[in-house]
């Protein structure tokens, strides 16, 4: 068992959660299947460890507060990745002071449960202070973006298995080398992406630098597209030397729409043959185009992540999945800004369902996770 996996007692502290007869329900099939000891080999941390892979899963203080989520979360999940607490708008409530409290308590969390955590996100377009406007039309852009990297990043260096470093920076209606027009871009032109990753990489040499961007998922002209401005924005930041070691896709996907397996196998090909890793890093699920029962809502969701799992999975330049939360209680695909399905139903995007028992969508998961070739 690798150091990182959950020693046998920390499994027992968290088996209340894991034993739920809901939950088991899902569990035992897979256990009579397999001679492991029970349960040990059923999460689908320990799933993707013995495959070298990672599995992780967005959590906040607010999901992590709730004793029975954490305790699922806590056995299901290797990797944390804050969903909003490292963000700018969080960490940065004036141009002269950071306040950690948030983030440092999940890095806390992280710790004392065995996890390992991601950085998420240090350049976004969105969470994003007002004050940082009146800076950046000062002049001041450069000096913002290094200091805050800088501080935000050697805060947690060597705790940190990878950063999202510069998030959903492209856009392909908006410039000619298709980049999103963000006030970064005006304000810095291009480098604001080269200077992102040079400070991190200084300000904590272990990390995994990556670049994090969404509609890479499926067969539509558009998602096509954008998989091809990504690998020539990946390739020309490596071609220029700047440290950028992975390319996270999202992965908010929507089931309905087609996926192209060879495509998507293509496409993690390249990313590899550019020397870079790849991570799923914010997948679920949305069901907007689905109608029918929740057997048939969770079973087409499931499928659909399969599909998209399988030939990304088979590509040994993946190092880990991440869902963007664990369990529909706590989803930002039912939270306020969301989109709602036609029929005011709630989506069912993530692994668990709302009171947490597993859902064909965990099953999935897992056995991509299984029929991944090992690392
Ligand atoms: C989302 C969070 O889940 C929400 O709670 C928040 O209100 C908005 O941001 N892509 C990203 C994530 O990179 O940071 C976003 O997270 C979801 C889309």
């Amino acid at each position: 068992m690798s150091p990182l996996a959950p020693t046998r007692r920390q499994l027992l502290a968290t088996a209340p959660a894991v034993l739920a007869p809901t939950l088991l329900a899902g569990a035992c099939t897979e256990l009579q299947r397999s001679d492991r000891s029970a349960l040990l080999g059923a999460t689908l941390r320990l799933r993707a460890e013995a495959r070298g892979l990672f599995f992780g899963a967005a959590a906040n203080r607010t999901s992590l507060a709730d004793r029975a989520f954490a305790a699922t979360y806590t056995a299901e999940v290797g990797v944390l990745v804050p969903e909003t607490e490292m963000k700018w708008r969080a960490l940065r409530p004036t141009e002269g002071a950071f306040t950690f409290g948030s983030a440092d308590a999940l890095m806390d969390f992280a710790a004392g449960a065995n996890l390992r955590a991601r950085g998420h996100t240090l350049v976004w377009h969105e969470a994003w202070p007002e004050w940082l406007d009146a800076a950046l039309s000062a002049g001041r852009a450069a000096a913002v973006l290094e200091q805050h990297i800088e501080r935000v990043v050697s805060r947690y260096r060597g705790r940190m298995h990878s950063w999202d470093v510069v998030n959903e920076a492209i856009r392909l209606q908006d410039s000619p080398g298709h980049l999103r027009q963000t006030p970064w871009l005006e304000a810095l032109g291009p480098r604001y992406l080269d200077i992102a990753f040079r400070t991190a990489r200084a300000a904590d040499p272990q990390a995994l630098l990556v670049y994090n961007d969404f509609g890479l998922d499926d067969a539509s002209p558009a998602d096509s597209a954008k998989r091809a401005a990504v690998l020539d924005l990946l390739s020309d930041l490596k071609a220029r030397g700047v440290p950028v070691d992975a390319l996270g896709t999202q992965a908010h996907l929507r089931a309905g729409q087609v996926i192209d397996q060879g495509a998507l196998a293509q496409f993690a090909r390249s990313v590899a043959q550019l020397g870079l890793k790849l991570i799923v890093t914010e997948l679920d699920v949305r069901d907007h185009g689905i109608s029918g029962t929740l057997e048939e809502r969770d079973r087409a969701i499931a499928d659909h992540a399969r599909r998209f799992l399988d030939p990304i999975l088979a590509e040994p330049a993946t190092i880990g999945v991440v869902t963007w939360g664990l369990s529909d209680r706590y989803s930002w695909l039912n939270g306020p800004r969301a989109e709602r399905r036609s029929d005011g139903q709630p989506q069912r995007g993530l692994p668990l369902a709302p009171d947490l028992a597993r859902k064909p969508l965990w099953g999935a998961i897992a056995r991509a996770l299984d029929d991944a070739p090992r690392r």
